[in-house]
């Protein structure tokens, strides 16, 4: 048998509580950010140690469906996919927990043996990457893994090359919904670059449903996403060494039917000026004032098959639950 194998690799900064530096384009991106009209705060820094758990917390949520739908598909799709892509390097984007990737696991690992299986965890928190890296380890002897630190674009540029004759780069939990319609243009173009000709992408969709159902999935009774969504601010004050009261915010998240998204924003409860130590600068934030923390697009899987076509990735299956509340789309790169 082959040897357990763990690697894990830092592309950006470590967090602050391994006393990291963030470089100078996180600096510059949180401050451009936050200088729009509204001001934003990217999505991946919800993300922190504690963060990632509190996302866990909000995935075992009776009003979250996205988490239980997805694996319940995957549970009844896993053989399929690993029967129609074969030996695959495994790349994960966002692999959090890695909770639904041992549902695929568990089926390429069946399909190939004794032979080795290659895994590619990708995620911006060292803290869940690690610990669940070495769970997997554990669980799957054949296992090789590869993890990286990373956001998403440096890993795709990144990526340790693939030992096994294809690869598979999978991309689950409705992650592409925190894009905006360019950024997601601009993702599936690079994607489309760094998969070979043979490869595959697995993406897991939310789709368009009832109102009442998307906005209490993002405003769960037991406050758990409040908690989740305020803890960015935490996260911001460690990594950027910046001021932020959480108390004097307040979680919304609304939908808007328009763009088809929900949307989660901070309010300000109180007249504050937050400090930004690298500008030398402070923030003025009014009462009232709204900062848009993410937005998470809802989907029609008719349209993701349009737009990887153009990108020149044809799907191959696609997979859903009963309600069509949720979608699992396999694509191959033609
Ligand atoms: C991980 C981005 C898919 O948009 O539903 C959960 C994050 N935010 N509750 C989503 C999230 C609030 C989640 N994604």
């Amino acid at each position: 048998m082959m040897p357990n194998r763990l690697e894990i690799e830092y592309l950006v900064s470590q967090t602050a509580n391994t006393c990291g530096q963030p470089s100078q384009a996180e600096y510059e991106e949180l401050e451009h950010c936050l200088l729009q009209s509204p001001r934003q705060i990217p999505s991946k820094y919800f993300y922190d140690a504690r963060g990632s758990l509190l996302f866990e917390q909000i995935c075992n949520l009776p009003e979250y469906y996205l988490t239980c739908t997805e694996t319940e598909i995957l549970e009844s799709s896993a053989q399929v996919i690993a029967q129609l892509t074969g030996d695959c390097q495994i790349v994960e984007l966002g692999s959090g927990s890695a909770t639904k990737t041992r549902i695929l696991l568990s089926a390429y690992s069946r399909l190939a043996g004794d032979r080795p299986l290659f895994y590619v965890p990708i995620d911006i928190s060292d803290s869940i990457l690690i610990s669940s890296a070495k769970q997997l380890c554990q669980q799957y002897p054949t296992l090789t893994i590869h993890g990286l630190v990373s956001d998403y674009d440096m890993a795709l540029a990144s990526l340790p090359p693939s030992p096994a004759p294809r690869r598979l780069i999978c991309f689950l939990g409705s992650t592409l919904g925190n894009f905006s319609p360019q950024q997601c243009d601009a993702f599936f173009e690079r994607l489309a670059l760094v998969l070979a000709p043979g490869d595959y992408f697995l993406i897991g969709i939310d789709c368009h449903k009832s109102t009442e159902v998307l906005v209490s999935a993002y405003n769960d009774s037991a406050q758990v996403t409040a908690q989740f969504n305020l803890n960015i601010l935490h996260h911001l004050n460690q990594r950027f060494g910046t001021n932020f009261v959480p108390e004097l915010f307040r979680h919304q998240a609304i939908y808007n039917s328009i763009l088809q998204q929900i949307e989660m924003y901070l309010i300000s409860q109180a007249d504050q000026t937050i400090l930004l130590p690298w500008l030398r600068q402070t923030l003025p934030i009014k009462t009232g004032e709204k900062i848009l923390t993410e937005i998470s697009r809802k989907f029609s899987p008719m349209d993701i098959k349009q737009q990887l076509q153009a990108k020149g990735l044809d799907l191959v299956m696609s997979f859903s639950d009963r309600q069509n509340w949720y979608s699992v789309l396999l694509f191959r790169r033609l």
